[in-house]
């Protein structure tokens, strides 16, 4: 199959815009099942909230935000408010947050 650039660039845009809109949602919003906005804590642009020890997020890698909401949501994450937003997302909408995460450009000091 011969992939044009008139075919792939459309393309492209739509997985971008697909996985970003769902993890933008959430970041911004919260979950239908529960988590709440991620800038509550963590700052309107993800920057960090040194008041409440919430770290910079923006631009983080995807792997490393899956991980770290993997360990808040497993028996070994003690931080009682990630817990609370971990346990409530679904794998997909972890992978969707950390997508957008990733995407972002990151602060220039990280205020923790
Ligand atoms: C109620 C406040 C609160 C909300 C809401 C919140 N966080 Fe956090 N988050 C924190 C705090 C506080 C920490 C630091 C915890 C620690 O010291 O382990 C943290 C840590 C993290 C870390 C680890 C970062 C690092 O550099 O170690 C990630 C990733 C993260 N949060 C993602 C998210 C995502 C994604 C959302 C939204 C779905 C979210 N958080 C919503 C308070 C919050």
């Amino acid at each position: 199959m011969i992939f044009t650039a008139a075919s792939i660039i459309p393309l492209l845009v739509d997985l971008a815009a697909g996985s970003n809109s769902a993890g933008r949602t959430i970041v911004q919003q919260g979950s239908t099942s529960g988590a709440p906005a991620c800038v509550a804590c963590h700052g309107a642009r993800l920057q960090g909230n040194a008041v409440i020890g919430a770290p910079a997020l923006a631009g983080k890698p995807a792997a490393f935000v899956i991980a770290r909401l993997e360990h808040y949501a497993s028996p070994a994450g003690h931080n009682a408010m990630m817990k609370q937003v971990a346990t409530s997302l679904s794998p997909s909408d972890r992978e969707a947050v950390a997508a957008y995460i990733a995407g972002l450009k990151a602060p220039v000091v990280d205020p923790r």
